[in-house]
C-alpha cells in the first residue's frame, strides 16, 4: 500500500521529463550553461523509444547526391506534411540537420562510411535524393548510446523509474512536478524553475504499434493538457507500412523502411507487385501514408496473406549485402526460423508516430503555459500531416541542442526555495483525489482496439462517432469500479495513470479527426477523400478555464525563397534509381 503523500523531494532548476534523444540532447545544452537539470524516465536510462528507430536519420549531406541541399529537404518535409508544418521549425531543423549529425559522428556514434569515408547516405520513401544515414539498422539505438555516454561524461544526472503524472503550477507557471519513484515506491515532488517534456507521444494507443506496449502512451499529452498547454494536430498519427505480422508478442513491431529503402519489393498474395497500380514512379519508396493505404486496400480486397498483411521480399539481394546493411533484420528474423535473404516476410501497417503534441514556438520550445517546454515527439509542427522516414531522430537531436540552449539563456529561476504553501495544499489535494480501478490494463487493450477499428487508416465520421462512444463508456466502466489510491499497490497506480494518459489522448484523437472534414496525409477520411484548400490548417485543442474542450484553428506562416525555389523545382524520387 501507499499512502497518498509525498515522501521525498527534489529541487533542481530544469527537470527533464524523458530520456531519449530529445531530452539528452537538451540535457547537454543546458550542461553548458552551468543549468543544474535532471532528466528523469521511467524506462532504464539508455532504454528510450529512441532504440526502437531503426532505418536512419536525415541530413542533406550530400554524401551520395552532390545536389541535394537543407531547403531541397525542407520541401520534401513540407510536401510530405502536406503544408501544415510549421515552415520555421522544418527550416530550422533541415539547415542544421548536417551539423547535428556530424557532430554525432565526433562524439562517436558509428555511422556507416563510405569509401572515401563520407558519412553514407541511403534511400527512404519520398525523398528526392539519399539522405538517410545509419548504422546498419539500428541507428537510433547507436544514437542513443552515443548520447548516453555524451552526457555520463558530463555528469548529467538521471534518475530512471520516475513517473511525472502531473505539473505542477503556481501563481500560472510551473514550479515543478509529481512523480511516482519505481525504486522506492514512494511519491516524489520535484521544485524546478522549469519542465521540459521529452516523453515522446501516443502512437501505443494504438492495438498494433511499434512502440512496446509500456512506452508512447500519451504521458505528455495528458501533462500539458492538464497544465493548459495548447496541443496542435492531434488527429495527425502516422501508420508505417511494414510492421510485423507475427509471432504475437512481435505483431506490429517494426520490418524498418530500409528493407524497402535498400530495394525490397511488395507483393500481394495474387504475387502482384501492387504498388505499380498505386505509384507507378515511386513505387515501395512513396510516402508511409499512400503505402500503408495500399496495402490497406490490397487486404480489403482480399489480396493479403495468410496473416493479414502483403509480402515484403530482398531475396534479389546478395546475402551480404542484406546481413551488412540490415543486420538487425536479418538476425531478428532468422531467431524466428526464416531467412530473409531467401524468403518473403509477411507484413502489415502498424502505428508508427504521432505527429499530433504541444504547440511551441521555435526559438526555445516553450508553449503556452509559463515555465513548461517540450521536445522530440511531445511537440507538433515539424511534421505536419505526416512524418517523413528518418526525420523523428534529427529533429529531436537539432531542437534538443536550439531549445536547450534558449532556456539556459532565459530561464526565470525560481525565487524562493519553491512551490509555497499554496501549491502544497494543492498537491495534497491532488493526490486524493487520484483514484483507480484493479484492471486497468484491460481497459487500456479495450482502448486501444477501440482506437484501431474506429480511427486507423481509414476514417469516417460514423466509425469516429462509435470510437468516442465507446471510449465515454469505458471512462464510464473506469470510474465505476475506481476506489481511493491507498486501496491499490503500486504497481495498480502506474498503470491507472497509464489508463489515464491513453483515455485522453485517445478522445483527442477521436475529436479532432472528427472535427477534420477532408484527407490530408496520415489522417484520411472515406467520406471526405478530398484535400481541400480551406482545410489548409492546423487544428488545436486545449483544456478550457472550467476544464471545457476548446477547439481553434491557425493557419501557417509562408516558407522562405530558397524553400519556395526547391518546391517549384519539384524533385522527386524514383525508385526505379534502384533497380
Ligand atoms: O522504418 C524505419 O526505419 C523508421 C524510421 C523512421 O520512422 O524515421
Amino acid at each position: 500500500m501507499i499512502l497518498p503523500e509525498v515522501t521525498r523531494e527534489k529541487k533542481v532548476d530544469v527537470l527533464i521529463v524523458g530520456a531519449g534523444a530529445a531530452g539528452i540532447r537538451t540535457a547537454i545544452a543546458l550542461h553548458h550553461y552551468n543549468i543544474s537539470c535532471l532528466l528523469v524516465s521511467k524506462r532504464e536510462f539508455g532504454d528510450a523509444h529512441t532504440i526502437m528507430a531503426s532505418g536512419g536519420i536525415n541530413a542533406a549531406l550530400g554524401s551520395l547526391d552532390p545536389e541535394d541541399n537543407w531547403a531541397i529537404h525542407a520541401a520534401d518535409t513540407l510536401r510530405e506534411g502536406h503544408f501544415i508544418n510549421d515552415p520555421k521549425i522544418v527550416e530550422h531543423v533541415c539547415k542544421y540537420a548536417p551539423e547535428a549529425v556530424k557532430e554525432l559522428d565526433n562524439w562517436g556514434c558509428p555511422f556507416n562510411k563510405t569509401e572515401t569515408n563520407s558519412i553514407n547516405q541511403r534511400f527512404f520513401g519520398a525523398q528526392s535524393f539519399r539522405r538517410t544515414c545509419f548504422v546498419g539498422d539500428r541507428t537510433g539505438k547507436a544514437i542513443l548510446d552515443a548520447l548516453v555516454d555524451k552526457a555520463k561524461s558530463l555528469n548529467i544526472p538521471c534518475e530512471d523509474g520516475i513517473y511525472i503524472f502531473q505539473i505542477l503550477k503556481e501563481k500560472g507557471r510551473v514550479v515543478g512536478a509529481l512523480g511516482l519513484d519505481k525504486k522506492h515506491k514512494e511519491f516524489i515532488r520535484f521544485k524546478s524553475s522549469c519542465v521540459v517534456l521529452a516523453a515522446g507521444g501516443y502512437a501505443s494507443i494504438y492495438e498494433r504499434s511499434s512502440s512496446r506496449p509500456d512506452e508512447n502512451l500519451g504521458d505528455t499529452i495528458h501533462l500539458s493538457y492538464q497544465a493548459g498547454a495548447k496541443l496542435m494536430d492531434m488527429e495527425m498519427v502516422q501508420f508505417h507500412p511494414t510492421g510485423m505480422t507475427a509471432p504475437e508478442s512481435y505483431i506490429g513491431r517494426l520490418v524498418t523502411e530500409a528493407v524497402r529503402g535498400e530495394g525490397g519489393y511488395l507483393f500481394n498474395s495474387l504475387g502482384d507487385r501492387f504498388m505499380k497500380e498505386y505509384s507507378p514512379e515511386k513505387m515501395e519508396l512513396d510516402a508511409r501514408d499512400e503505402v500503408a493505404r495500399a496495402i490497406a486496400k490490397e487486404i480489403e480486397k482480399g489480396n493479403g496473406t495468410a496473416g493479414d498483411g502483403v509480402y515484403l521480399d530482398i531475396t534479389h539481394k546478395d546475402a551480404e549485402f542484406i546481413k551488412k546493411r540490415l543486420p538487425k533484420m536479418y538476425n531478428r528474423f532468422m531467431e524466428l526460423g526464416s531467412d530473409i535473404a531467401k524468403e518473403a516476410i509477411e507484413v502489415a501497417p502498424t502505428c508508427h508516430y504521432s505527429m499530433g503534441g504541444a504547440e511551441v514556438d521555435l526559438q526555445s520550445g516553450a508553449t503556452n503555459v509559463p515555465g513548461l517546454f517540450a521536445v522530440g515527439e511531445a511537440i507538433s509542427g515539424m511534421h505536419g500531416a505526416n512524418r517523413l522516414g528518418g526525420n523523428s531522430l534529427i529533429e529531436t537531436l537539432v531542437l534538443g541542442n536550439t531549445f536547450g540552449q534558449r532556456i539556459a539563456e532565459t530561464l526565470d529561476f525560481l525565487e524562493n526555495e519553491g512551490p509555497s504553501a499554496g501549491s502544497e495544499q494543492n498537491r495534497n489535494e491532488y493526490l486524493q483525489t487520484l483514484k483507480g480501478c484493479e484492471e486497468p490494463l484491460a481497459l487500456v487493450q479495450k482502448t486501444k482496439k477501440i482506437m484501431w477499428k474506429h480511427a486507423g487508416i481509414i476514417r469516417k465520421e460514423t466509425f469516429l462517432r462509435k470510437g468516442l462512444e465507446e471510449i465515454q463508456e469505458l471512462k464510464e466502466e473506469w470510474n465505476a469500479c475506481s476506489k481511493p489510491i491507498e486501496k491499490l499497490s503500486f504497481d495498480k497506480i502506474w498503470q491507472n495513470l497509464d489508463l489515464r494518459n491513453v483515455l485522453l489522448s485517445a478522445e483527442l484523437v477521436l475529436k479532432t479527426a472528427l472535427y477534420r472534414r477532408e484527407s490530408r496525409g496520415a489522417h484520411y477520411r472515406e467520406d471526405f477523400p478530398k484535400t481541400e484548400e480551406n482545410w489548409k490548417k492546423n487544428i488545436l485543442v486545449s483544456k478550457g478555464e472550467k476544464g471545457q474542450f476548446q477547439l481553434e484553428t491557425k493557419s501557417q506562416g509562408p516558407v522562405s525563397p530558397e524553400v519556395e525555389k526547391a518546391l517549384q523545382r519539384n524533385y522527386s524520387l524514383s525508385y526505379h534509381q534502384l533497380e
